[in-house]
């Protein structure tokens, strides 16, 4: 008999007995020497919070609205390519789990499922983007996306070029054939692929088509290039917080990239607080890198945050049981964070945004 899942984490050993080696350690590994990935759980592990007591609180409220969209958590899933390698469903399967949850979920640039069809399913939906050197196909997927339906663009702005992901080069990982990047046309694709000693397929996949010189130039014509809510992923500098504020973005996301890009970059958890000292509440500030409970989610609100991404676990749900699978994740986080609230006096996420963290 398989463990019932009791905490978010326990999705992780469940994933661990179902994939292939080569795709867990897509999915778990960090760049380099993985410092950061390791540091940023370090970060949140760090962070104390100070229960308040004798609210009279009978339940918390975990609802909340991010950037416009009303979400059931103050989190959102974060955007995760090629998701039909653990699950033939892959995206839309996700996005069957994120309705079921009431939150939106964020569709990568490198979905392995059109938009037209993940959107068909009814979930909140945000677009992820990468800079690709084809501009074009940039502008074509931001249309795509606005015809069906996706209520906010998030431009990922940390990957200039793909971070030395050594687990993916030692294992010589290439995607399998069936999966691939099902919004982008174009030969490069065969690079997915490719198995190759020492190199990874999706490396040099990224580095071929990611336009490396991507700068706030950029982000202005985006700005203008669509009036949906724009939200900047991989901030980690209270000086680019300010330029993306200035810039017209909804909401920010303090990320490293879930430790995959440069190793050494500071914890998401320890650069946030600087960030919404800067920002002063003109857009609104969302953590991930590291997320992994109930507890977690609510570290980030009292250290300012109004919400988070929510990275690995929600594929691990998806890996070990499909939509249910990852439905079954976000309900555990749903759990667990209404009952962390309710132990801290928290009656809803303003109050929780207003906890003390030590
Ligand atoms: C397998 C995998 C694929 C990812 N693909 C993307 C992507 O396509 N676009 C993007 O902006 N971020 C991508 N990320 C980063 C996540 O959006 C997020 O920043 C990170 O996973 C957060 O860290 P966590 O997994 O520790 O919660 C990916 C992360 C993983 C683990």
């Amino acid at each position: 008999m398989t463990e019932p899942l009791l905490c978010v984490r326990d999705a992780e050993q469940a994933a661990a007995r179902i994939l292939p080696a080569g795709i867990m350690d897509f999915i778990a590994g960090g760049s380099e020497a993985e410092v950061t990935l390791a540091a940023n759980r370090a970060a949140l592990d760090a962070v104390f919070l100070v229960p308040r007591v004798l609210t009279g609180i009978a339940h918390s409220d975990p609802g909340t609205t991010l950037a416009g969209c009303r979400s059931a958590l103050p989190v959102a899933i974060a955007p995760m390519s090629y998701q039909r390698m653990v699950c033939p469903e892959g995206e839309i399967g996700m996005a069957r789990a994120a309705k079921e949850a009431g939150i939106p979920l964020i569709l990568s640039m490198m979905s392995s499922c059109p938009v037209e069809e993940v959107a068909a399913v009814g979930a909140t939906l945000w677009q992820q983007l990468y800079w690709l050197r084809d501009r074009g196909l940039v502008t074509e997927l931001v249309r795509r996306a606005e015809a069906a339906g996706c209520k906010a663009l998030v431009l990922t702005v940390d990957v200039p070029r793909m971070g030395r992901r050594l687990r993916d080069m030692r294992n010589g990982f290439a995607l399998p054939p069936e999966v691939t990047a099902a919004n982008l046309r174009g030969p490069d694709a065969a690079l997915l692929h490719r198995p190759t000693a020492g190199a990874s397929g999706v490396a040099a996949h990224t580095n071929q088509v990611f336009d490396p010189s991507l700068s706030w130039a950029d982000v202005a014509w985006l700005r203008e290039t669509s009036p949906l809510p724009l939200v900047i992923k991989g901030i980690l500098d209270p000086a680019d917080a300010h330029r993306a504020v200035e810039h017209g973005a909804s909401a920010i996301v303090v990320s490293n990239h879930g430790g995959r890009q440069l190793d050494g970059a500071v914890p998401s958890a320890t650069a946030l607080p600087a960030v919404c000292e800067t920002v002063e509440g003109r857009c609104e500030v969302l953590l991930d890198s590291g997320i992994r409970g109930g507890t977690d989610v609510l570290r980030a609100l009292a250290l300012g945050a109004s919400g988070v991404l929510l990275g690995r676990p929600a594929l691990w749900g998806l890996a070990s049981g499909g939509p249910d699978g990852a439905a079954q994740v976000l309900s555990l986080l749903a759990e667990e964070l209404t009952e962390a609230m309710h132990l801290a006096g928290c009656a809803d996420v303003a109050s929780a945004r207003n906890l003390r963290a030590r």
